[in-house]
C-alpha cells in the first residue's frame, strides 16, 4: 500500500502503536509531557545527527517514525513500556546497541542516523494517514 490511515484514538498518552507501511514498522507514540520535554531540553550539539524535537513531529505529542535501526535494519524496542528503550527512553536496538532518544534521534551506538520520520498527514484529530 502506498499510504496507510491509522486511527490514534485509542492510543493514550505514554502509550504507542505499530503499523505497517510499505513492509516497514511504523512506529507512532503518544508522547508524555516529560518525554516531550526530554527531547526539548537537549541542546543541539549533543546530538549526532542534529535535528529539533519541532522539526521531527507536527503535533508535540505524536511521534511518528520509521521502526528500522538507521545502522543495520533491526527493528528497535521501546514500543512498550515494558520493552527495554535505551539509556535515553526512547527505543534501544539490540542487534549492536543504538539508543534512540524519545524523539527518535540516535544518541548512542553505531547508528549514523536518526529514525526516519515518514511522510504523514493528520486527517483528523484521531486518525493520521502515513504516505
Ligand atoms: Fe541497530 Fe545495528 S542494526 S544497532
Amino acid at each position: 500500500l502506498a499510504s496507510t490511515e491509522v486511527d490514534i484514538g485509542a492510543v493514550q498518552t505514554g502509550m504507542a502503536v505499530t503499523v505497517m507501511w510499505r513492509g516497514k514498522p511504523v512506529f507512532v507514540r503518544n508522547r508524555t509531557a516529560d518525554e516531550i520535554k526530554q527531547a526539548r531540553d537537549v541542546p543541539l550539539n549533543e546530538l549526532k545527527d542534529p535535528a529539533t524535537d519541532q522539526s521531527r513531529v507536527q503535533r508535540d505529542n505524536w511521534l511518528i517514525v520509521v521502526g528500522v535501526c538507521t545502522h543495520l535494519g533491526c527493528v528497535p524496542l521501546g514500543q512498550k513500556p515494558t520493552d527495554m528503550r535505551g539509556d535515553y527512553h526512547g527505543w534501544f536496538c539490540p542487534c549492536h546497541g543504538s539508543h534512540y532518544d524519545t524523539a527518535g534521534r540516535i544518541r548512542k551506538g553505531p547508528a549514523p542516523a536518526n529514525l526516519a520520520v515518514p511522510t504523514y498527514t493528520f486527517l483528523t484529530d484521531t486518525k493520521i494517514r502515513v504516505g
